[in-house]
């Protein structure tokens, strides 16, 4: 008797976790609602596996992914490399703190500043710290090297930025959305209009204590928006003109996003400042950084600045594999064939369906016109026929696929857009 109910609680216990393993796609979905925050509001779709430029869902059904987790899988889900890394890492050691040295930390350095040219990396966890410390930096360089009065340091913004949910980053953004009713805000952070040389030029000239302008190389989060030939190095002129930092946001589009290595590669150009994130870990672990020469880095001097996650070996070690994957597998070349084919069909959907096709490499957008759809009822549909993305600000389709995306499965996702978008009414 004692035996059996030994038995029957086993088997109990096996139900009830069986039952909690195998949830309903609508019971996780339900599960999340409850006891998590609502501050995103995910596409109806429960993931539990990736593999290359493929995501299934707990039914089993296979996806092409079009979104690559905001730009962060270039490297595509799961590389094996990476996979590779990260256990021979973990089983090695994964935590020391800055406290200590280990190995990965200064191999990661060097690796990196002798591939994009710039004399200090330092590394951070999440695309919004890079921000926030090149920023740092730029205030430092403002009082100690341009010699702004004490308080004063301005710093410029382009209108509608994305770079991050921090009190800085939000401060700093064009869109209600993000800053309404988390005020105040920070002091002394300017706007300019995107993409436009005479305002940037007037706001100069107008305040001797600006520091540093921040913007990224095509907007990604605004987006996709792609500025005229000649605006970078338009930008890079003015800073140097009026002896003002340029900080390059690349945490969407650097390491091959845009069709080569940086964006700012487009019109050869180089900032004060370059800000990494997403793909520098190809969303194994969170990794960012921010590269500078000596004269701008070493404003930050011992105790100045620091994280506990930031520069772990696992993450260094991680990040250096995954950005020898974009190096050795010529993604930002991928992209820039691919980007090319994307352009030339998607720029081919019927105005009255979309306005506009946005791009640069595989980072692009195709803005359905509203009368036609709402973006995020297009996403839904795409969703059914095996495409997973989502719209930006509503209309804006976003298509930013994994980056060793061949061109065979490109043509199958512009297959599955175009139809799901013909047969939509
Ligand atoms: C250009 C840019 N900068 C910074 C960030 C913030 O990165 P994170 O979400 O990792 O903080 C993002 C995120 O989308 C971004 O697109």
């Amino acid at each position: 008797m004692a035996m059996q109910s030994v038995r029957q609680r086993f088997f109990q216990i096996i139900r009830e976790s069986d039952k909690k393993r195998f949830l309903s796609s609508q019971q996780i979905i339900d599960r999340d609602n409850k006891y998590g925050g609502i501050h995103f509001k995910p596409l109806p779709v429960v993931l539990t596996r990736g593999e290359g430029v493929y995501l299934w869902d707990v039914d089993g059904k296979r996806y092409l992914d079009f979104l690559a987790g905001f730009s962060t899988v270039n490297q595509g889900h799961s590389h094996p490399r990476l996979v590779k890394i990260m256990r021979d890492q973990v089983g090695k050691v994964t935590h020391t703190s800055r406290a200590f040295y280990s190995e990965p930390h200064g191999e990661l350095g060097e690796y990196l500043t002798k591939l994009l040219g710039w004399d200090r990396f330092l590394p951070m966890n999440t695309g919004v710290e890079g921000g926030e410390t090149a920023i740092k930096i730029a205030r430092r360089w403002g009082y100690r090297v341009k010699k702004v009065q004490s308080n004063k340091a301005t710093v410029v913004f382009a209108e509608n930025n994305f770079w991050g949910r921090t009190l800085a980053a939000l401060s700093a953004s064009s869109d209600p959305n993000c800053y309404t009713d988390f005020g105040p805000y920070m002091p002394l952070f300017e706007k300019v209009p995107y993409n436009d040389l005479a305002a940037l030029e007037k706001k100069f000239q107008e305040n001797p204590n600006i520091c540093a302008f921040m913007m990224e190389p095509v907007q990604g989060e605004a987006g996709v928006v792609v500025p005229s030939d000649g605006y970078l190095k338009g930008v890079r002129e003015l800073c140097t003109k009026y002896n003002v930092l340029w900080i390059a946001d690349e945490v969407q589009t650097g390491l091959g996003r845009t069709g080569t290595r940086l964006a700012i590669d487009h019109e050869g150009c180089r900032p004060d400042i370059l800000i990494l994130g997403k793909a520098l870990s190809g969303g194994m672990y969170p990794v960012s950084g921010v590269l500078a020469d000596d004269q701008i880095m070493l404003c930050l001097e011992t105790g100045s600045h620091g994280s506990t996650f930031g520069g772990s070996p696992l993450g260094n070690r991680v990040a250096l594999e995954a950005v020898k994957i974009i190096e050795e597998e010529n993604l930002a070349e991928n992209a820039k064939k691919l980007g090319k084919i994307l352009k030339e069909e998607l720029s081919k959907v019927p105005k009255d369906i979309a306005t506009e096709f946005r791009g640069r490499g595989l980072l692009a957008g195709l803005i359905i016109k509203k009368e036609f759809a709402e973006g995020w009822d297009i996403c839904l549909k795409l969703r059914d026929a095996g495409l997973l993305t989502r719209p930006a600000h509503g209309q804006i389709i976003r298509i930013s696929p994994p980056l060793t995306i061949t061109e065979g499965q490109l043509r199958e996702g512009i297959n599955i857009l175009t139809t799901v978008l013909k047969n939509y009414k």
